[in-house]
Formats: C-alpha cells, structure tokens, sequence
C-alpha cells in the first residue's frame, strides 16, 4: 500500500443532496480494502479547523481555502481524501482543484425541491421561515459544477449505486486496482 496514489474526491452539492452519506459509504468500501481514506467534511471541520467562519461568500471560500490546503497535503501523501463541502462557488472550487491537481469534481446533484422535502436537519424549514440567512439554495446562491468529472442524481440512484460511480472511476482512471 505504499505506493498508494493520493487523489482528492471533491463533493459538492446543496444541504441534504446526500454528499455525506455517498462519502462514508466510499470510505467504507475502500477503508474494507485497506486503503489509506480520509474525510472532510463542512458539518465537522466547522467544529475545529474552521469554527470561526460564518455563511457569508467571503467566509465560505475562506472555509474552502483552509480545507483544501489539508486536502492537498493528504492527497501529497498519497491519503484517498473524500471532502464533502456544499462548496457553493464555481471559482473558490477551481482554486481548490488548482492547489490540489488529482482532483475529482463530483456534483451531489438532487434537486432543491427534493432536498427540501428531504430536510433532514431541519435547516430548510427554518430558512424558509427566515431563521437562518444566508441559506444555500434559499436566500443564497448556488453554482451547480459546469463540468465535473462525475455527476449523482442522488434523487434517482441508491447510495450504493452512487458510491459504485465513483469506486469505477477510481479505477477506470488507475487511482485505485482492486475488483470492488
Ligand atoms: S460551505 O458553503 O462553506 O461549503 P459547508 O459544507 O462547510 O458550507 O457547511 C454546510 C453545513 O452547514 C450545512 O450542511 C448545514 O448543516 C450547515 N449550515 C448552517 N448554516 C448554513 C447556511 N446558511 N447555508 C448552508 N449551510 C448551513
């Protein structure tokens, strides 16, 4: 495993559009395999690395900068880093990919309508009713990927099938050589 290559997996996507739940489901899979995984994600490096920052754009691509400069590091060290940010704009992700270079732009995509019903915090009900600003797909912007290498229609596919999108690309462009 020593000659593991690393590669970022960069998920992003709106609140609830499922980019945690495909991201834990892949580092199962490849953890199960012994490869050397590691997660970020926005709900906890929030807690730590970046509990400072807010929901304004400047704070988001602040939020970014910091996380990608650690996913850059891992992946440099041959770490399989699977971060999981909603991301929400195009240029703080293209600064990302350019610090980072083996970087997989994957979009969560599930339609707002369904992420709202979805709701799964409870964030979208409490935007709506204006008790949290600033909410992505609510009151602010998101700018859906215009050319990611990989796209999920979590909406349509189950989080096996999604996972299993991502494992193929993994393999079918040499990051990872195992049959799973
Ligand atoms: S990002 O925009 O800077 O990439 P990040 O992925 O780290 O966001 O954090 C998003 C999470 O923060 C959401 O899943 C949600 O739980 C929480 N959250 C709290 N306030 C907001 C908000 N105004 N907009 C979006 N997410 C919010």
């Amino acid at each position: 495993m020593t000659d593991q290559k690393g590669v970022t997996v960069w998920f992003t996507g709106l609140s609830g559009a499922g980019k945690t739940t495909v991201a834990k489901k892949i580092e199962e899979l490849l953890e199960k395999e012994n490869f050397r995984v590691e997660r970020l994600d926005g709900d906890i490096v929030r807690t730590y690395l970046t509990r400072d920052l807010g929901f304004s754009r400047e704070d988001r691509d602040e939020n970014i900068y910091r996380n990608s400069f650690v996913a850059f590091l891992l992946t440099r060290n041959g770490v399989i880093t699977l971060c999981s940010f909603i991301s929400p704009y195009r240029k703080a992700r293209k600064k990302a990919r350019k610090l980072i270079g083996n970087f997989i732009e994957v979009y969560v995509n599930a339609p707002l309508e369904v992420c709202r019903d979805r709701d799964i915090k409870g964030l979208y009900a409490r935007a709506v009713a204006g008790e949290i600003p600033q909410f992505t797909g609510i009151t602010d912007p998101y700018e859906h990927p215009v050319n990611p290498e990989i796209e999920l229609r979590t909406d349509r596919e189950t989080v096996e099938e999604s996972a299993a999108k991502v494992i193929s690309y993994l393999k079918d462009h040499s990051f990872i050589q195992l049959k799973l």
